[in-house]
């Protein structure tokens, strides 16, 4: 449905400061799935971002959207803002209206939408992103770090747009903070069947909710596949300053140290199961 074909951004072109920040990149967004980017600071994930919407044009290459180019000039990139959803990286700064509700209700007000309808999406982005009906009444002023990020990310969804681009929506909270946050979206889009596309520096993370994942190195693409395919290649992430899960480089070790484990496992769970299932063979033989 979104589409990259030989992208690339350069900031201050032409200029001292000239910066390729994404280079020649070319992938598709799968529809109905969460597409996970992942990249060392600087390899040019909010840049990647920034096109997908097209608030920043690609210096060349083409993005399309449903098969068209998004810089077409009788493409909309109004009607482009409201189907495709981003927030950004530290969305909190962004809050202005004077309470909660108002500030979720700016998006779908600016789609024309009546105010019944309105109301409906607050609480529907509401409930996915965990804001109860007394935050709801408050100045966003007033909130948390973490209960900002989720006001941010609720007004986005609250325009129900068909793909949702989050950058970096848990960095900076606790693991309490991220795993709600994380999970609520996840959630949204299941229920949905909605396109998510999730930013992160955490493979953790990004191992956890993805189905699919882009790594990204200076600018450019460096692993693209399922969680179980991107891990598969440790050598090739660690060379390149990235990591796998921690879960993941325990079963690696063990498997380089002659232990007959699956190291492409990559969540908490599965990872015990096959030190559970190493511990019941070793005591057998024993
Ligand atoms: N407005 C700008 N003007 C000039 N250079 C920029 C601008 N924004 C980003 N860059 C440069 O482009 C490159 C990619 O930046 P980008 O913000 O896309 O990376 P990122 O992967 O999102 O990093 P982070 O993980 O720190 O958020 C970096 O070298 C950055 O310094
Ligand atoms: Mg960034």
């Amino acid at each position: 449905m979104l589409e990259f074909q030989n992208v690339s951004h350069v900031y201050g072109i032409k200029t001292p400061f000239e910066k390729t920040a994404v280079d020649n990149v070319s992938f598709k967004i799968p529809q109905g799935k969460v597409t996970g980017i992942i990249g060392h600071t600087g390899s040019g994930k909010s840049t990647l971002c920034l096109m997908m919407n097209g608030l920043l044009k690609p210096t060349s290459g083409k993005i399309l959207f449903h098969g068209k180019d998004i810089h077409d000039k009788d493409s909309s990139l109004r009607e482009l803002r409201f189907k495709i959803g981003l927030v950004f990286q530290y969305p909190e700064y962004q809050l202005f209206e004077e309470t909660v509700e108002k500030d979720i209700a700016y998006g779908p007000k600016n789609m024309g939408l009546s105010q019944e309808d309105i109301n409906e999406r607050i609480q529907y982005a509401a409930h996915f992103t965990g804001i109860s009906d007394e935050l709801l009444k408050k100045s966003p002023f007033e909130l948390s770090g973490g209960q900002k990020r989720r006001v941010a990310i609720a007004g986005i969804i609250a325009m129900d747009p068909e793909i949702l681009v989050l950058d970096e929506p848990a960095a900076g909270l606790d693991p309490k903070g991220k795993a709600e946050i994380l999970g609520g979206l996840c959630d949204f889009q299941k229920k949905r069947d909605n396109t998510l596309v999730i930013i992160s520096h955490s493979m953790e993370d990004i191992g956890m909710y993805s189905d699919n994942i882009i790594t990204m190195s200076n600018g450019k693409i460096l692993l693209e596949g399922t969680p179980q395919e991107v891990f598969s290649h440790r050598d090739t992430l660690i060379k390149n300053g990235l990591s796998v899960p921690e879960v993941t480089e325990i079963l690696s070790r063990l498997k380089k140290e002659g232990y007959d484990v699956n190291d492409g496992c990559f969540t908490i769970e599965s990872a015990a199961n096959e030190i559970i299932e190493l511990i019941k063979k070793s005591s057998l033989t024993n």
